[in-house]
C-alpha cells in the first residue's frame, strides 16, 4: 500500500474521522453500488462540460466512483487522494485510471516528457475541500490551478454547512482562479442563497 506524508498540517479525512472510517465508506459505496444506486451524477455533468478523450483529474478520488465511470465515458482520467485505503479500492473497483496517492496540497504532477500535467476538467467531487487540512482551501485550490489547462474548469461541490460559501469564496479570492457558474446541485439546479449544497464551476479568467 502506498504511504503519503503531507507537507502541510493533515486533511481532516484523516485526523477528524474514526479508526475504520475508510473501510466503513469502502463498504457502503460497493453496497449501493450492488443496490444499483446512481453514483455517477457528478460525472455525467463533468462528462457534459468537455469534449471527448478530454484528460480529467478526479481530485480527492476516493474509491473511485466519479473518475472510473469517466473513464469508462472515453475519458484520460487520473485520480488522486490521501488516503491509500481509497485508492487501493478504486484500482481494486475501478481499474483504468491512473489512481495515484497524494496530497492535493502538494500535487505535482508531470507528464511523461517532464511538462506540466494539465487538465481539461478538474472534479472535486463529495465535499472533499471540507476534509482538507485546515485553513488549507487556498492551497489545495491553488495546486488545482496550476493543473487546469487554459479553458479548462475546475468543479468543485460542498454541503455548505460542512463549508461555508464565504469561506470557500475567501480562498477562491487567493487563487487565480474565478466563478464561472455555481449551481446547487450536481443535476444543474440554479444556486440560491438558502441552499445546502453548492457546485461551483472555477475556471482561469
Ligand atoms: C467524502 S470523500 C469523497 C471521495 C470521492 N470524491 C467521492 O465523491 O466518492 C472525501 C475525500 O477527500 C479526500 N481528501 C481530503 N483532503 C485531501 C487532500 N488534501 N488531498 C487528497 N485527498 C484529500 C479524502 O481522502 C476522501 O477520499
Amino acid at each position: 500500500m502506498d504511504t503519503v506524508v503531507p507537507m502541510t498540517s493533515a486533511p481532516r479525512w484523516l485526523t477528524d474521522t474514526e479508526p475504520g472510517h475508510s473501510q466503513w465508506y469502502i463498504s457502503r459505496f460497493r453496497d449501493m453500488a450492488a443496490d444499483g444506486a446512481d453514483l455517477v451524477g457528478e460525472a455525467r455533468l463533468i462528462d457534459a462540460m468537455v469534449g471527448r478523450e478530454a484528460r480529467i483529474l478526479d481530485a480527492g478520488c476516493g474509491p473511485g466512483r466519479v473518475g472510473g465511470h469517466l473513464h469508462r465515458a472515453g475519458h484520460r482520467v487520473t485520480g488522486v487522494d490521501v488516503d491509500p485505503e481509497l485508492v487501493d479500492a478504486a484500482r481494486t473497483d475501478h481499474p483504468g485510471p491512473d489512481w495515484r496517492v497524494a496530497d492535493l496540497a502538494d500535487l505535482d504532477l508531470v507528464d511523461d516528457d517532464g511538462a506540466r500535467s494539465l487538465f481539461d476538467a478538474i472534479v472535486c467531487a463529495g465535499n472533499v475541500m471540507a476534509f482538507v487540512a485546515p485553513d488549507s482551501e487556498a492551497v489545495v485550490l491553488r495546486r488545482l490551478a496550476e493543473h487546469l489547462a487554459s479553458d479548462g474548469v475546475l468543479a468543485v461541490g460542498f454541503h455548505v454547512a460542512k463549508l461555508p460559501i464565504e469561506q470557500f469564496d475567501a480562498a477562491v479570492a487567493q487563487t487565480d482562479l474565478v466563478l464561472d457558474l455555481r449551481l446547487a446541485t450536481w443535476d444543474v439546479r440554479p444556486w440560491r442563497p438558502d441552499a445546502d449544497f453548492a457546485v461551483s464551476l472555477l475556471r482561469h479568467p
